[in-house]
């Protein structure tokens, strides 16, 4: 396994590395929303110490009261670069980005370029539930395609909703999330290709949020959309906030492909202004010198995604879990255990369990010691 590189615990895993007491000082919404005894996970916050060029990089702008607007091209540049080394993928001109204030104010920026008001966004369900409230909060109609069974593009049903959504020659966009969240599933080429063949043939755009990019496990591939033939046409968002915690430290990166880069050269330059000077450098920092502690998170995240697949296998067999390629959330499908409309209830309080066999099991086990 990978080593952290500044760590000097030895510890190689950086999900291992922090004491619950430690994490519990933070002040960020997954340690104050709730209870202390309760632990929200669908908060997409990890539990790890930063990457030392993160730290190494906001220490020294902080030293330096280098805390202005942020200016040049660092980020995009070092997105490119990591965009090579990973994803074996030279399409990202610097020229055609911009800096956006994170990455879901910079989907919104996408879409008011290639949509207006009343226009429609087709999503995935499931899917990252802001994808709702910012596409309406901007007046335009959600429309819906969900995934297959098998959690992947139903492309007979983004096909009949791009034709229905596109009926009367109405604009629209599609707002993809690759990898998708909350799945992890991460499209492949052909499925990209196809979806990038039927947005051209029903002329609906595609902004893809590639927030999770970064975070693919295993030798599974990520695919950027604006890679594919047809993709040309797209827009994407592209951050390490995910991948190396940085939430907290706002930016991210508008990417648009050939075909619509005069859109992009559209955008208000003071949306440019939206992200954090630091942010920025922090981002920058990760991409370009951050590899070898991502990869030792990848290690982590595998560990842990084994271990969990183990444990449901053994002591909630009722449950079902997909482990998805590019997520550090699971995705439970706890219905076997009839826990009612709201089972947030039963989660944050197993005495109100409902006494059905799977559940009287599942509270034995959380009583056995170990
Ligand atoms: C798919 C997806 N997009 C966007 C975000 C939020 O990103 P940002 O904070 O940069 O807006 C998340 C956060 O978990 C996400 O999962």
């Amino acid at each position: 396994m990978t080593r952290i590189p500044h760590d000097t615990s030895g510890e190689p895993n950086p999900l291992r590395t922090l004491t619950l007491d430690r994490l519990r000082r933070r002040t960020s919404m997954k340690w104050r929303t709730h209870p202390e005894d309760v632990l929200p996970l669908w908060v997409a916050e990890m539990d790890v110490p930063l990457a030392e060029p993160v730290v190494r990089t906001v220490t020294e702008a902080m030293e330096l009261g280098d805390t202005g607007y942020p200016a040049g091209t660092a980020y995009a540049e070092a997105l490119s670069a990591f965009a090579r080394k990973r994803w074996d993928w030279d399409g990202l001109a610097v020229e055609r980005t911009a800096i956006v204030p994170d990455v879901m104010l910079g989907v919104v920026e996408m879409l008011k370029l290639v949509t207006g008001y009343g226009d429609t966004v087709v999503v995935n369900p499931p899917v990252y539930p802001p994808f709702y409230d910012f596409v309406r909060h901007q007046d335009r109609e959600v429309a819906e395609a969900p995934l297959g069974a098998d959690a992947r593009i139903d492309l007979d049903v983004l096909e009949d909703t791009f034709r229905r959504v596109t009926d009367g020659r109405r604009r629209a966009a599609y707002l993809l999330c690759s990898p998708h969240n909350p799945t992890g599933t991460v499209h492949t080429a052909d499925e990209l290709t196809a979806v990038a063949a039927l947005a051209e043939r029903y002329g609906v755009r595609v902004v893809a949020d590639e927030i999770h990019a970064p975070l693919v496990l295993g030798d599974t591939r990520f695919v950027p959309y604006l890679s594919v033939p047809g993709g040309e046409r797209g827009l994407s968002l592209m951050s390490a906030s995910k991948a190396w915690n940085l939430a907290g430290l706002k930016a991210a990166v508008a990417v648009a492909g050939t075909g619509a880069a005069d859109e992009l050269a559209r955008m208000p330059e003071e949306v440019g202004h939206g992200p954090s000077h630091v942010g920025i450098l922090a981002h920058a920092a990760a991409l370009r010198d951050g590899t070898a502690w991502l990869d030792a998170l990848l290690d982590g995240l595998d560990t842990s995604r084994r271990l969990l697949a183990d444990l449901l296998a053994e002591r909630l067999p009722a449950v079902r879990h997909r482990p998805g390629d590019a997520t550090y959330l699971a995705w439970l499908d706890c219905r076997a255990l009839g826990l009612g409309d709201d089972p947030a209830v039963p989660f944050s309080n197993t005495a109100a369990w409902p006494s059905t066999p799977a559940c009287r099991s599942a509270r034995e086990e959380r009583a056995t010691p170990g």
